[in-house]
């Protein structure tokens, strides 16, 4: 059983890959939200996967939130994570691997790593990557893919996150007060706006209406920047942050 988050494809395109080649079951975690029902049951010798983006050296705060719901009447025999970043997790599969033992009494037994292009454009100084080197993010990380599955298929012990420098500092200092900058109210649509109403459909809190023709954000975001980076026009901006950067969603 994968359990994924994704705000631009990235991990939806590893999540579904392994969940392809595993014939594993692939559940989306906003919408297991809003189902409102959180006890699974794995059937015998299956895995428990969790595939994710990394935000601010961590795991989203809405991975960590449904994992403490969660309950699962058997015990997985092997638990994997899997996560997607623009360049580096600092210490986040450690602090995941607490968060699995303080929740649910599991140990974690690998953790991988697919480097791939970065979406984070709400910074002074961040933006997305120049094409050809999400080019070759996205064929290493393909690349990368049939030996992770082959790992999870033997239940191999992995560990892959990259760290960076000082990431103990950026998991636990800048990852720790992250949340306090996330808002959406930053987020605003420009005169070229066509109503199509794309950032609607792409958001996974289904966050975003339409009054007026204009988008209107209601202030359940994690800014994965779905509604900026899939609208057809670059007409969604984050304050001044996001002036003159480009935009990069995973090609489907
Ligand atoms: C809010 C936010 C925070 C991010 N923080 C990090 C980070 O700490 N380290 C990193 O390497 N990439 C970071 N990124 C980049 C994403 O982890 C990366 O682009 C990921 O593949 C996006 O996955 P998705 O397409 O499935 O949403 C961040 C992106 C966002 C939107």
């Amino acid at each position: 059983m994968i359990f994924y988050f994704s705000g631009c494809g990235n991990s939806r395109f590893i999540a579904k890959s392994i969940s392809k080649a595993l014939n594993e079951r692939l559940l989306f975690i906003p919408e297991e939200e809003r189902s409102g029902k959180f006890d699974y049951d794995l059937v015998e010798g299956e895995s428990l996967g969790f595939v994710f983006p990394i935000y601010s050296w961590q795991t989203p705060r809405l991975v960590v939130e449904f994992v403490k719901k969660l309950r699962l009447v058997k015990k997985p025999t092997y638990v994997w994570m899997a996560v997607t970043c623009g360049d580096n997790g600092g210490y986040a599969d450690r602090l995941f691997s607490q968060q699995l033992q303080e929740s649910l009494g599991l140990m974690l037994n690998a953790n991988y790593c697919f480097v791939m292009p970065n979406t984070y454009v709400n910074m002074a100084g961040m933006s997305v990557d120049k094409p050809e080197l999400a080019q070759k993010k996205i064929e290493a990380a393909k690349a990368h893919l049939p030996e992770v599955i082959q790992n999870i298929k033997d239940c191999k012990q992995a560990a892959e996150m990259r760290r960076g420098i000082f990431p103990r500092f950026k998991t636990n200092v800048i990852g720790k007060n992250f949340y306090r900058w996330v808002s959406d109210e930053p987020f605003f649509s420009t005169d070229d706006c066509i109503s199509c109403g794309k950032c609607v459909e792409v958001c996974p809190f289904h966050n975003i209406t339409l009054e007026d023709g204009r988008p209107k954000w209601h202030g359940k975001c994690t800014t994965c920047n779905a509604c900026y980076h899939y609208c057809p026009k670059h007409a969604i901006q984050y304050g001044k942050a996001s002036k003159g950067k480009g935009q990069y969603h995973f090609p489907e």
